[in-house]
């Protein structure tokens, strides 16, 4: 298993380009089962999870050639789905796997998706999919830790008027894409918002789907009869576009991050200028950020977006133990997602929790230590607290961070940090 050696203490200095991003990665793949044309994806992350997701599709019977170099074009063609199910083995690594369910069932009429079962940053369910289906004249059995799922056989799904009871960034792609092969017209009420959910609109639409309002709370989709074959580009990561951000911010330093999208960050550009760091988005697609000697502390609450992102509270703990004062942080996305916290601890910070809400006192004068990941953004809050502790830091189970972060240590190492990967 592979661990991350960084030692602390260097500023961080230089040039560093974003990834696409994973999360707008996914549902695209997923979308291309849709159609039994060609779907050309650019700007895939070499990332786990995109490996998962061709493994998955393969198994789908999908014609899937995701080429080593980040810069060809992931093809995907799936002429025939002889094989529609998503098998236990892979949706236990990647719980994006359910993204297939919709597609699945809107072009096949039938899927057999595995439960996600337990993960680390909670429970997780996949209720609102399933009622969002059944909605659409789906019948829905779940049965050996499986979600059988059968379209009507007479004319197939049907579009409905669906209102997410709560806000799901996968559910709302999963009935967006089911919704586009539906016969008449689906409304979608308190949609995610999500950046990825606009991107997914952009490729369907590509596709030939007759969508409206992706990216607001409210979505309409005019089902069609088929969908085609399309090229697109999916956008920058705006979690690694985060990340990056609080990583000059703890270090201090001064970067400049291209192929970034600024409207998509800008509630982290907003906290972490109140925090202290110095944010430009003059030029479009690139941020220039310069720490400041001495962070300040600022409370957030992770929202849905266009609010602050719970995937990015690990990293901005981090900074806040770094501040000179109490951060108070609050998680209202997911429960049990502070558990970076009490690694944190181990490495000198001063981090209570009370039930939702994290308080940080700073500054603590972190030193390194062997640290364990517990999931994809808790270790690269790990990271970033490495990287300002003082000596070494092992850092252990980077395949969490490897899941979707594209070449992380070497973009880190570049801008001056020491970190190194062992095997
Ligand atoms: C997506 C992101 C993930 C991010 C999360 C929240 C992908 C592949 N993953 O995950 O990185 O952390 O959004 O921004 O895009 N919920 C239910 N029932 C459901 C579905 C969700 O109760 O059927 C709850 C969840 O338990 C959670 C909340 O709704 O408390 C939000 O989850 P959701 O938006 O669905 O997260 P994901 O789409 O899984």
């Amino acid at each position: 298993m592979d661990k991350f050696v960084i030692t602390g203490g260097k500023r961080l200095e230089g040039t560093v380009a974003v990834s696409g991003a994973k999360n707008a990665a996914l549902p695209a793949m997923a979308a291309a089962l849709l159609t039994d044309q060609r779907v050309a994806l650019h700007n895939i992350p070499r990332v786990r999870d995109i490996a998962t997701m061709g493994r998955l599709l393969t198994h789908i019977q999908a014609d899937v050639e995701i080429p080593e170099a980040a810069e060809g074009a992931v093809r995907i063609r799936t002429e025939k789905i002889s094989h529609a199910e998503a098998p236990y083995e892979l949706v236990r690594t990647m719980r994006a796997s359910v993204l297939v369910l919709g597609p699945l069932v809107a072009r096949t009429g039938y899927a057999r998706v595995s439960l996600p079962g337990g993960c680390a940053i909670g429970a997780r369910p996949v209720d609102l999919h399933i009622k969002a289906l059944e909605l659409m004249g789906a019948k829905i059995e779940t049965e050996h830790g499986y979600i059988e799922a059968r379209a009507p056989a007479e004319g197939g799904l049907r579009g409905a008027h669906i209102v997410f009871e709560k806000i799901t960034v996968t559910g709302t792609e999963n009935v967006l894409m089911a919704a586009t092969l539906a016969n008449g017209e689906t409304l979608l009420e308190n949609c995610a918002r999500e950046p990825e959910v606009a991107d997914l609109a952009a490729l369907l639409v590509k596709m030939g789907a007759r969508i409206e309002g992706a990216g607001t709370a409210t979505i309409r989709v005019e089902g069609v009869g088929r969908l085609g074959g399309a090229e697109h580009r999916v956008i920058p990561d705006r979690i690694e576009t985060g990340t990056l951000l609080a990583a000059v911010a703890i270090t201090g330093g001064k970067v400049r991050i291209t192929r970034a999208e600024a409207a998509h960050v800008a509630a982290v550009i907003s906290k972490l200028s109140e925090t202290g760091a110095a944010i430009d988005t003059f030029e479009p697609g690139t941020l220039c950020v310069e720490g400041s000697g001495q962070a300040a502390p600022a409370d957030v609450t992770t929202q849905e977006y266009p609010g602050f992102p719970t995937d990015m509270q690990a990293q901005y703990m981090a900074l806040a133990t770094q501040a000179d004062g109490t951060s108070v942080i609050t998680e209202t996305i997911f429960e049990n997602r502070f558990l970076h916290a009490s690694e944190m601890t181990r490495m000198g910070a001063d981090i209570a929790i009370e039930g939702r809400r994290a308080v940080v006192r700073g500054p603590s004068r972190l030193t390194g230590t062997a640290v364990m990941a517990s999931d994809l953004r808790a270790s690269a809050g790990l990271v970033l607290a490495a990287l300002v502790a003082r000596g070494e830091t092992v850092v252990d189970r980077v395949y969490h961070i490897d899941r979707g972060y594209e070449r992380i240590e070497e973009k880190l190492s570049k801008l001056g940090a020491r970190i190194r990967r062992v095997s």
